[in-house]
């Protein structure tokens, strides 16, 4: 037995391959570097999920009906009320998913990837006491996702950075939220069974819980000339510094890398304040610098969240909806997973060992 099944392998996938020692994340044959520049999240569905439902999928069907199950999911915002607004948005949008049906067709799939990116920026505007937003069918899913979100038609370079978010997100391996998922999926259960525990388990802070932490540390730093004193600090707490350090990558994670170059766009276009960028740079290097000196042993890189949490504040997204955001990316690939398995699995059922004391001998 491995704590925590490191290097485990529990699954065969066709989805996606994280090469930790290498640094590549490569997506159904597609490398992310290749397919982050050019793809919108649609691409990224159609390439994720082709093949695993019940009819061939394409970029301009899926894109059609993805608004309109959008414009259909709108119904449920009117759940949201005064008990449900006192919880975080994660757990808003888990709520909300609850009251879909559950079924393992594409119908339902679609469902599925609409009712995150309808739920959060509606939990949002609820949580200002403002009215929800209905979607734009006829906009892609980042654009209405954004327009949602404050009623203004986004920018193209806002748009490109969030497609690029949601793509470079989309699917991970056999991540913690995608094996809940698949296990669920064993057991003959619907999708919406498996989108809800993979959204619990994706909650957590050392899975998708990460990048709000992430700006807590970088407002609590401050100053550029505060990282190297204020990491030491936290370290010496015992604390782990958030946005640092993987289970499967020894080098930096390549998600980390495209959500830097997402960023550039909105930089150039002012979209982003220029002063927190350059302390996130600094930080990043403080950190990677005393991690090396802390921990010589394991080797701890940049991963995913840190440059999420910049991307993602750039948007106009609060730092409490950071992992519903997330979540919004992740569910086509927790679906492709469910179905993988559902097709081709066998139902999940590993063994424990035990521990604990033996019934006293009559
Ligand atoms: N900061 C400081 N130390 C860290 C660290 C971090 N971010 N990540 C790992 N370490 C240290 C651990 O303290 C441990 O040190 P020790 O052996 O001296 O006790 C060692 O590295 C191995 O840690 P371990 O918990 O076995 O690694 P893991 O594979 O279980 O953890 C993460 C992977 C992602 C959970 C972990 O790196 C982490 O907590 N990172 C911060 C949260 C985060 O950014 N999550 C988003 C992930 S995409």
């Amino acid at each position: 037995m491995k704590n925590g099944l490191e290097d485990v392998i529990a699954a065969e996938t066709q989805l996606s391959d994280v090469d930790g020692a290498a640094g590549r994340l490569v997506i159904r044959g597609v490398s992310l570097d290749h397919l982050v520049g050019d793809a919108y999240y649609e691409d990224a569905a159609v390439l994720l999920l082709d093949g695993l439902m019940e009819q061939p999928l394409s970029e301009e069907d899926l894109r059609r009906r993805l608004g309109q199950a959008r414009a259909e999911i709108f119904a449920h915002v009117a759940a949201i009320d005064d008990g449900l607004l006192r919880l975080p948005p994660v757990d808003i949008m888990r709520a909300l998913v609850a009251r879909l049906s559950d079924a393992a067709d594409f119908a339902s799939a679609l469902r599925l990837l609409a009712a995150p990116a309808v739920f959060l920026p509606a939990i949002l505007r609820r949580k200002k006491g403002c009215e929800p937003l209905a979607p734009t069918p006829s906009l892609s899913q980042s654009a209405d996702i954004l327009a949602m979100l404050d009623g203004r038609r986004p920018s193209a370079e806002k748009v490109r950075a969030l497609d690029a978010y949601l793509v470079t997100i989309s699917d991970h391996g056999l991540n913690a939220s995608t094996f809940a998922s698949r296990v669920i999926a064993s057991t003959g259960a619907g999708l919406t069974s498996s989108v809800l525990g993979a959204i619990g388990a994706l909650k957590g802070p050392l899975h998708g819980g990460a990048p709000g932490p992430v700006l807590d540390m970088l407002d609590a730093i401050a100053t550029q000339g505060n990282a190297k004193p204020w990491l030491a600090d936290a370290l010496d707490r015992g604390e782990r510094l958030m946005g640092f350090g993987h289970r499967i990558y020894r080098v930096r994670d390549p998600r980390a890398d495209a959500l830097k170059s997402a960023l550039k766009p909105l930089i150039e276009a002012g979209e982003v304040d220029r002063g927190r960028v350059e302390l996130a740079k600094a930080v990043e290097q403080a950190a990677l610098a005393i991690l090396k000196e802390r921990k010589p042993d394991r080797p701890l890189d940049v991963n995913v969240e840190f440059y999420t949490a910049l991307l993602l504040e750039a948007l106009g997204f609060p730092r409490d909806a950071f992992t519903g955001v997330f979540a919004i990316g992740r569910t086509v690939g927790w679906i492709a997973h469910a179905r993988e398995q559902a097709l081709e699995g066998r139902l999940i059922r590993p063994r424990s060992v035990y521990v604990g004391p033996m019934p006293k001998a009559a």
